[in-house]
């Protein structure tokens, strides 16, 4: 089969080197590299299947595959070309869960800069400062409990935990039987796929029941807030008003489902997998422990590069263009492959070492630098140096087992890791 480098759109044909079976993507992300780095090697850009285990099919004939960091960078920034309002997902998505769920992150000009300044109006520097504060106490508190348990699994005792508080304290979700119901739905939203979280269920019906649920406890909440003020953000948000605008009530729901989704499985997955990077390479965990207050801030970088928690994002073409010496037709899907440009050899020297010193480190794991790049990567950075504080002094002889992984191209997710504390 001839590569789809330098054809015609009419004549495009399927790279060999398919990613669009679920098989691909109930690998390891070792083994997925391996196709990635042919990838880049020999068609940063090229043509694919519609993804596999959709939940309706799909009504374009491919999607194009955007491996290299140039090209990630080039499609995010230009949001003219490449626009986020047409779904985000590698797979077809139904129409009303994509508005539902996705809040700006699919949106395109000029409503996501407005959207997105309201909510960052709501993080005054007071309320990042109480946020440090509460991730602080949350991380001792995790690993004292972890403390007490001498073995168990490392999702459910640590990983799980941290961002699920975090993100409901700061919100102002203080009820503990609605945060976990909150966290339960937000896993649905990213794992309905999976049959252990389907549970005999239909996908649809599970990541429906997830969608509504988060909905309705976000618009309750918003409500509640208004009637009561307090100081979280949810006050902040049914307050902000920018340029004499303010965020509808559905608004609001659908910024909490972003929340919960963006904020809870993206940390999590890293804080496991970053764990586990750690222990596989011992000689980086003690250069890290032996100047933790200098280094911490290039390895937080480097555990984002080498976990990719996000593995993917997908834009759509808006006009018929030419990217990466591809014709690219308007209404063509090109998904970012962000796992596959923090490894580009081109970019990052020994690309496939985990190096805590690494620096500069330009990596794409919160995006590749347009106007839809990670809001939250603040709380997400001081939650993961936070919790390797408490970790790695206090529990120096965590062992880990093998993790135990999701199927899926969105989320890099660990469903559970055993751990042993010697
Ligand atoms: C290591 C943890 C995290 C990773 C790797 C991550 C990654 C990402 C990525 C790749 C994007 C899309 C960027 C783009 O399309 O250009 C994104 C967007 C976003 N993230 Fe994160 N994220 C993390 C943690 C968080 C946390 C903790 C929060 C909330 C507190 C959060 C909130 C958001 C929001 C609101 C957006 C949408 C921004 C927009 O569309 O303008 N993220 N994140």
């Amino acid at each position: 089969m001839t590569l789809a480098q330098g054809t015609d759109n009419n004549a495009r044909t399927f790279h060999p080197n398919s990613i669009s079976e679920l098989a691909f993507w109930s690998g390891t992300a070792e083994e997925r590299e391996i196709t990635f780095q042919k990838l880049r090697a020999e068609a940063p850009i090229s043509w694919h299947p519609p993804i596999e285990g959709a939940l309706i099919p799909s009504e374009n004939p491919g999607v194009w595959v955007v491996t290299s960091h140039a090209l990630i960078q080039e499609v995010s920034k230009n949001t003219q070309l490449f626009c986020s309002g047409q779904g985000f997902q590698m797979e077809e998505v139904p129409e009303d869960v994509n508005e539902a769920a996705g809040s700006f992150l699919g949106m395109d000009a000029p409503r996501h800069p407005v959207l997105r300044r309201l909510v960052s109006s709501a993080f005054t520097p007071k309320r990042v400062k109480a946020i440090e504060d509460q991730i602080k106490r949350q991380a001792h508190d995790i690993v004292t409990n972890l403390l007490e348990h001498p073995e168990g699994d490392f999702v459910e005792m640590v990983s799980k935990r941290l961002p699920m508080w975090t993100i409901y304290e700061m919100v102002g979700l203080t009820d503990i039987d609605k945060r976990l119901e909150a966290a339960h739905h937000a896993d649905g939203m990213v794992s309905w796929a999976d049959e252990e979280v389907a549970a005999g269920r239909e996908p649809g019906e599970v990541l429906n029941e997830s969608l509504v649920g988060l909905l309705m406890m976000g618009m309750e909440l918003a409500e509640e807030r208004r009637n009561n003020p307090q100081d979280d953000l949810m006050t902040g948000l049914v307050n902000a008003e920018v340029e004499g605008q303010k965020l509808t009530d559905d608004e609001i729901g659908a910024f909490f489902v972003l929340l919960s989704v963006a904020g809870n499985d993206t940390t999590r997955n890293s804080i496991s997998l970053t764990m586990r990077a750690l222990n596989q390479f011992p000689e980086q965990k003690a250069l890290l422990l032996e100047d933790y207050e200098g280094r911490i801030g290039t390895a937080i970088e480097e555990f984002v590069r080498w976990v990719t928690p996000v593995m993917t994002f997908r834009r759509t073409a808006t006009e018929d263009t030419v990217l990466g010496g591809q014709q690219i037709k308007a209404g063509d899907w090109i998904a970012m492959i962000y796992s596959s440009g923090n490894r580009d050899e081109s970019v990052f020297e020994n690309a496939d070492q985990f190096d805590i010193l690494r620096d500069p480190n330009p990596h794409v794991g919160f995006g590749g630098g347009g106007p839809h790049f990670c809001m939250g990567n603040f709380v997400a950075k001081i939650q993961l140096r936070e919790i390797f504080d408490n970790l790695l002094r206090r529990a120096p002889n965590l062992e880990l087992g093998e993790p135990e992984y999701l199927t899926g191209n969105f989320v890099r997710a660990v469903k559970r890791m055993p751990y042993t504390l010697r």
